[in-house]
């Protein structure tokens, strides 16, 4: 099967997590992505979280799947000269270097152009021009800066991350969309350009049902799905809302059998508005239907917690998949609270490729995630991610062998570098 991204080249200078969640959709999705790293380290986290000694972490295979990695150092002036050689074959330059670095290393945007200027350059950044556009950032400063953590957990409790990084991972998929609509763009332009995803905005859009609620606030002074509502105060910015769904549809985590032992004995309900009926029926309390107190959803939701203590006390002999079965038969929206190690196991996400065995070089398989996303012609086959400098010799091999260069072609080797001289700076 054709692969969708098929003879677009990355020329893949990310690192940690936001960044190489990017090149590695569009590597899934068939890009040759050449991953540029320093030698003898690499990205920092082939080291970090290791499980075995001396192997990648699990943390890096699980990030940069489907590329090939070759190490160049790109301070030394050799090194600059293979790496424009690579500007001028590669479609896209993506990197999450901290601001400056790309400059510093006489990167330049003007520079690119000059070499090729159809290559899309695409960055993440922790935020985007302002007064804060030289930080560092990672994933939970992104959280707390794009209004997550000021959502997120209990009102008597302090501001949360979520372990959902959407900081890296959700600036990597915006930048990946981004990339997209660039190479599209350039088909009628015949140009690239700069593609910006700063990880503070990223956020935000994912937090944008917030921004829904403040203005809300504001305007009315108080929100009727949220925990504070009726008894508790609001004040002037959006509170956090514990597990209330945040919807139009009221919402809630609830215990059920084993709760006091097992931490995730839990389901989510969702009280969907026109599924009252089933709701009663399948908890056992028929005469809601026709109690004033509970006929509507605006009649419900000032005693929206009594309803909840009352389908927790109907979950109280029923494990969460028990209470889970029994209720979907009846259309209503639930799930289970899944642990990662069910998750893992999960039949159906190892059947449709969500969960994926993978095997490397040197650990031997392990699961990852495959492609979240589905397509009725393309199927991402995921492969092991690449060891540090694994490519090197492809992208720039012995010309003893007579075998040719796929990436660079040296049609005027003299205004390269000798091979002696190149492989000195790539390795
Ligand atoms: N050859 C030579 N030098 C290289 C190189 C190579 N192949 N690859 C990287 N370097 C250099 C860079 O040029 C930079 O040098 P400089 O400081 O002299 O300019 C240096 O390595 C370190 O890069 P930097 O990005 O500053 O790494 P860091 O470890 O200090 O910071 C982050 C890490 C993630 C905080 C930072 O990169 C950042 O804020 N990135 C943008 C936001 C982001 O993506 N954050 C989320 C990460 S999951």
């Amino acid at each position: 099967m054709s692969q969708a991204l098929e003879g677009v080249r990355i020329l893949d200078f990310t690192h940690v997590q936001s960044g190489p969640t990017c090149t590695q959709l569009l590597a899934w999705f068939g890009a040759d992505v050449i991953k540029v790293e320093r030698a003898g380290e690499g990205d920092a986290t082939r080291g970090q979280l290791r499980d075995i000694p001396g192997v990648d972490s699990l943390y890096f295979t699980m990030l940069n799947h489907n590329k090939r990695s070759i190490t160049l150092d790109t301070k030394n002036p050799k090194g600059r000269q293979v790496l424009d050689e690579l500007i001028k074959t590669c479609d896209v330059l993506v990197e999450n270097f901290a601001p400056g670095a790309l400059d510093r290393m006489g990167i330049t945007w003007e520079h690119i152009q000059k070499l090729n200027p159809r290559m899309i350059v695409a960055s993440v950044k922790g935020f985007g021009p302002g007064k804060y556009a030289d930080c560092k950032v990672y994933e939970n400063v992104a959280q707390c800066a794009g209004g997550a953590a000021s959502t997120t957990g209990f009102e008597d409790g302090p501001p949360m991350v979520t372990g959902a990084q959407i900081g890296d991972s959700g600036t990597g998929l915006h930048l990946a969309l981004g990339i997209l609509a660039a190479l599209f763009q350039r088909n009628s332009t015949g140009r690239g350009q700069k593609v910006l995803a700063p990880m503070q905005d990223a956020v935000l859009n994912l937090c944008r049902v917030k921004m829904r609620d403040q203005q809300r606030l504001e305007r009315t002074g108080t929100m009727h799905e949220y925990p504070q509502y009726p008894d508790g105060k609001f004040g002037d910015a959006v509170p956090r809302a514990g597990n209330a769904s945040g919807g139009g549809q009221p919402g809630s985590i609830l215990k059920c059998k084993g709760w006091e032992t097992d931490p995730n004995a839990y389901i989510y309900f969702t009280v969907q508005g026109h599924a009252w009926a089933p709701i009663c029926d399948a908890i056992g309390k028929p005469e809601w239907k026709t109690d004033p107190d509970y006929m509507t959803a605006k009649a419900r939701q000032p005693h929206i917690t009594d309803i909840f203590a009352t389908i927790e006390g109907w979950l109280a002999d029923k494990t969460k998949f028990e209470a889970v079965d029994i209720l979907r038969k009846f259309d209503i929206p639930c799930a289970p609270v899944l642990t990662m190690k069910e998750l893992l196991n999960d039949e159906s996400l190892r059947k449709s490729g969500s969960i994926v065995e993978v095997p490397h070089k040197e650990r031997g398989t392990y699961f990852t995630v495959g492609s979240p996303i589905k397509f009725s012609d393309l199927k991402p086959e995921i492969t092991g991610s690449p060891l540090l400098g694994e490519h090197t010799d492809d992208v720039l091999p012995d010309p003893a062998t007579g075998h040719n260069p796929p990436l660079i072609h040296l049609s005027e080797p003299p205004k390269l570098l000798s091979h002696s001289d190149a492989r000195l700076c790539l390795k």
